[in-house]
């Protein structure tokens, strides 16, 4: 049984998510295929520190649904059969990431998509519930089926956590501890987040499974 394990990442929360989630399928018996989207244009990338220009730039634009050129790490890994594939989006804007939505509504999905179970994690701050119903509609829409959906969220509340990632992507150290004298939750998904990780793609995994050794 192959898994694909699909991902973009500006600050290496997805990733290591994908990362434990890859682990937690080569437990469960499964050949893991790791692969990162990436943006092809260099003129698109993000990095730390970010500016207004590029955070309204990208915050707009994953809410207008543009898309940008897009290339996998290994180039070729997205050409193969999976029996499932696991899919990370990040949440920019209430909205999936602009290269997550690049990738869902490109050929290249339809073609790997097509009767494959897909299992979603949402990796973000706090906004997860839109960005999870776009792309469970995207997925099918490009044939796959959404086996389920979960949201791999950052610690502290609405505002600790809204204020520690806007200062995390203006800076380039670990970010702030403080703000006026309060104290801020650590930037990056929570130990609870990351803890769900094996048992969610645990869960996920054993149907897919169970559907593939049916139709052998
Ligand atoms: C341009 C941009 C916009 C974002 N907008 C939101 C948002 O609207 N809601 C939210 O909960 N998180 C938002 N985030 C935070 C990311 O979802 C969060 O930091 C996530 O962990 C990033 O994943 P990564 O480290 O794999 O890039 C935004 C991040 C970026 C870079």
């Amino acid at each position: 049984m192959r898994c694909l394990i699909l991902y973009y990442s500006m600050t290496g929360q997805a990733e290591k998510a994908a990362t434990q989630a890859a682990r937690a399928a080569v437990e469960a018996g499964w050949d893991a295929t790791l692969c990162r989207i990436g943006m092809s244009d260099p003129a698109d990338a993000l990095a730390r520190p970010m500016n207004i220009a590029a955070s309204k730039k990208w915050t707009q634009g994953a809410q207008k649904g543009i898309m940008v050129p897009i290339a996998f790490d290994p180039p070729d890994a997205p050409d193969a059969r999976y029996d499932a594939v696991l899919l990370f989006s990040n949440t920019w804007g209430d909205n999936p990431s602009v290269p997550i939505r690049s990738f869902l509504e490109s050929d290249q999905a339809k073609a790997l998509f097509a009767g494959t179970p897909v299992g979603v994690y949402i990796v973000c701050r706090r906004l997860w519930q839109n960005n999870l119903r776009i792309v469970r509609e995207l997925v099918e829409q490009a044939g796959g089926h959404v086996l389920a959906g979960e949201a791999f969220m950052h610690p502290g509340g609405q505002w600790g956590s809204l204020i520690q990632t806007i200062t995390y992507l203006y800076r380039t150290d670990s970010g702030r501890t403080h703000f006026l004298g309060f104290p801020l939750p650590r930037y990056g998904l929570s130990d609870e987040a990351m803890a769900r990780i094996p048992g969610f793609t645990g869960a996920l995994l054993a149907p897919a499974a169970t559907n593939q050794e049916g139709k052998a």
